[in-house]
């Protein structure tokens, strides 16, 4: 069976923490089918993992709609979600488009990354029958204004900001919010603020109601400096089935919570 969003919605309704993984190809995808993750997400992330970039930026949106389209062919049980990448959805019309594709591609649900701005293109998308998901706290694609990687929303007056931005977008229909690299105490203060919204965490401590790792990340497979709030699953496992046993070891640990540990969260109070 095909997870929809009304199944994650249940998820949070009923306490059952869920699972998500970036993908990007068929065979990690049946991988994760095979370990039953609830939920996939083709990250821009792809620029750096699959392309080699140092950053988000240079990926477009035929990027994300060919690797949608091969997820998709791997995996019938996830739901999946995809990033609209750097500068395509800066006007309506361009998130239109943008979405239009990797829908066709295989999406069940956008993601775009922002806050309080993007109001009226999340009205617009969810009124053309396309579910958005807002990225908020660390993201990616405006690396270059934050002037790196750096944990978000670490004063009470920046994580009302964050909250607001967060209001004003499940106002205009956004139906899940990601949450990257805030403190925990943000993380799990937003996942009971919304109900009906499933709130899915990298960095955000264990009560959002869903997390979400860069597979290579918790794979070993990233080389250099990992972040803080990753953990390597590969490591206690071994033989033929061992990435589909890391897998099912990620999403048993994100239902029972053990993952993320307090060491890979941040604690601050606010
Ligand atoms: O692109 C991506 O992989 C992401 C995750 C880090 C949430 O947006």
């Amino acid at each position: 069976m095909m997870i929809s969003l009304s199944d994650l919605r249940k998820f949070k309704s009923e306490g059952r923490k869920f699972s998500c993984l970036t993908c990007y190809d068929a065979s990690m995808a049946k991988a994760m089918e095979l370990a039953e993750v609830d939920s996939i997400l083709i990250g821009d992330s792809l620029g750096m993992a699959i392309q080699g970039h140092d950053s988000t930026l240079p990926v477009t949106v035929d990027d994300m709609a060919y690797h949608t389209a091969a997820v998709r062919r791997g995996n019938s049980h996830a739901f999946i979600m995809t990033d609209l990448p750097f500068m395509s959805y800066a006007t309506l019309n361009d998130a239109l488009q943008s979405a239009k594709k990797v829908m066709q591609a295989g999406a069940q649900m956008i993601k775009i990354e922002g806050g309080a701005w993007l109001s009226e293109s999340v009205r617009v998308l969810t009124q053309n029958g396309i579910p958005v998901c807002v990225h908020l706290g660390l993201t990616p694609q405006s690396v270059h204004v934050f002037g790196g990687y750096k944990l978000q929303a670490r004063t009470r007056e920046a994580a009302d900001q964050l909250i607001a931005d967060c209001t004003a977008v499940v106002d205009a229909g956004a139906a899940i919010l990601l949450l990257e690299c805030v403190p925990a105490q943000l993380g799990q203060e937003i996942a009971e603020l919304f109900p009906n919204i499933p709130v899915i965490g990298i960095g955000a401590g264990h009560q959002t109601d869903g997390q979400v790792l860069v597979v290579q990340d918790m794979l070993g497979l990233t080389f250099g400096r990992v972040a803080r709030f990753v953990r390597n699953f590969m490591k206690e496992q071994s033989g033929e089935t061992a990435i589909v046993d890391a897998f099912k070891a990620y999403h048993a640990a994100v239902q029972d919570q053990s993952f993320p540990a307090p060491e890979h969260t941040f604690q601050v109070e606010l």
